[in-house]
């Protein structure tokens, strides 16, 4: 099939990618010429897992190109539409420029029979509403959503293999299209049995903002734990473990540490209660601001140990951070709690030192008044205090040992409980866990 995809970032070029592998001929479209000409070089915008090598693996097939002319979308029966839908400043509701700017933009180029398929996480009801402007203008054409529950960092897989496909479709004629063609687009992934769930608009919406505020509210349900654990001596890593055995509950996203950030869970639980007011249901969905607070105070508990472990006075103390990226396997620095911990620290006057394999670039181009540094030895180097914020693999099987030579005091905090803190501490140092005694 021919496919377009609207939107070429994290979500768009590894749908796009995808697409292609899976035997369709694909262009994909995004306004930023640099990004572009980056894909069309065969090279990820930005680091993913896998994206380089699928995106390089393409090349030579002619079933990937990518553009900035929306025009090159002629001839293409499905449209995915996958760009961002970020918070809106100084507000918690959702910015749908992107999403009504990608849609008008292909309205004079769709033809009858053509489906636009939204991919981007947007406010119940927005479906209902663009689905009405493409009747209006593009007679014929149809409109699908498809929600996407890619995670960063397993975005290829996650995409190929999806653990369930979604789509909400208008009643009728238009559904029934639209579910041909989504049945064609993604034919051999139900050929292997992925559960398939066809519902009408406002579903398909829910679903995607339901599942993430569930996972949001998971983890923040284990840092309420260790909150309270830090009160009692208890330890919520084990815990987690202990309550984690029981099926209905399960261990996974059950990790207590510095809380959850990136580019969709905080701003989609921000937006789903937004939403929720303006329906007059503000209530059935307060506690997700609940969830929301205990994140955020999660990078104050951060703060907070190092400035006591500082003695009270962090000004002109050396402090080493370790990770900058929301989670590892990522150069996503989107409302990152690590980010958030160092310039929290800078702003008190710390010498800071961040590192992170991947994500200084972001980082950089956010919060240049932070020092980075790429090598991680020469970030450690005099620290008075070390606090691991993003749990890469490098950071985990880190040598305490070998660490313990290059920093002036051996006291580390361990943000996202991943280190051995036994190992640690036999090598002499202070370790401090998030919820643990
Ligand atoms: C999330 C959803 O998982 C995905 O389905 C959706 O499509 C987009 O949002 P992503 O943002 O890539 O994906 O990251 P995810 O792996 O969900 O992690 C989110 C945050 O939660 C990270 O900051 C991570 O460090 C944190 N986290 C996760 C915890 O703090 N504890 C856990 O136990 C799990």
């Amino acid at each position: 099939m021919k496919l377009s995809v609207i939107g070429c970032g994290y979500l768009g070029a590894v749908h796009a990618a995808s697409m292609a592998q899976l035997g369709h001929e694909v262009v994909g479209v995004d306004t930023d010429p640099d990004k572009i000409a980056l894909l069309s070089a065969g090279r990820a915008p930005f680091f993913e897992p896998g994206l380089d090598d699928l995106l390089a693996s393409l090349q030579d097939s002619g079933r990937l190109r990518f553009t900035t002319d929306i025009s090159e979308i002629v001839g293409a029966t499905a449209h995915f539409v996958a760009v961002g839908t970020p918070q809106r400043r100084g507000e918690n509701a959702a910015d749908l420029t992107y999403v009504d700017g990608a849609i008008e933009a292909l309205l004079p180029y769709l033809s009858p029979g053509d489906v636009v398929v939204g991919k981007s996480t947007v406010p119940v009801g927005t479906a209902e509403r663009l689905a009405h402007r493409i009747q209006e203008v593009a007679l014929g054409a149809h409109l699908a959503w498809n929600p996407e529950f890619l995670r960063e960092g397993f975005a290829v897989a996650d995409t190929l293999t999806p653990d369930r496909i979604v789509y909400g479709v208008a009643a009728g004629e238009s559904g029934e299209r639209a579910t041909a063609v989504l049945g064609e687009v993604y034919e051999s992934m139900l050929a292997a049995n992925t559960p398939l769930i066809v519902t009408d608009y406002a579903t398909a919406e829910l679903v995607k903002v339901a599942a993430n505020a569930f996972l949001a509210t998971k983890i923040s349900f284990i840092n309420a734990m260790a909150e309270i654990a830090e009160a009692t001596g208890a330890d919520v890593t084990q815990l987690a473990d202990a309550i984690g055995h029981d099926a209905r509950i399960g261990r996974r996203f059950l990790n207590a540490g510095v809380g959850f950030g990136g580019g969709c869970l905080p701003k989609d639980i921000r937006a789903f209660t937004a939403r929720a007011e303006e329906l007059g249901r503000g209530e059935s969905i307060a506690f997700l601001k609940e969830v929301d607070a205990i994140n955020l105070r999660r990078r104050q508990r951060v703060v907070d140990l190092v400035v006591d472990a500082l003695g009270g006075e962090p000004n002109d103390k050396r402090v080493a951070v370790l990770g900058l990226a929301f989670k590892p396997d990522s150069d996503d620095v989107r409302d990152s709690p690590a980010v958030d911990v160092a310039i929290q620290l800078r702003g008190l006057g710390a010498k800071v030192s961040a590192t992170d394999p991947q994500a200084i670039p972001t980082a950089r181009r956010l919060h240049p008044q932070l020092k980075y540094k790429s090598d991680v030895s020469e970030a450690l180097a005099g620290a008075e205090v070390v606090v691991l914020v993003t749990e890469w693999r490098e950071y985990r099987e880190l040598d305490p040992v070998a660490v313990g030579e290059l920093v002036a005091s051996k006291v580390i905090i361990d943000g996202r409980n991943c280190l051995d803190a036994a190992a640690w501490r036999a090598a002499g140092w202070t370790y401090i866990g998030m919820g643990r005694p």
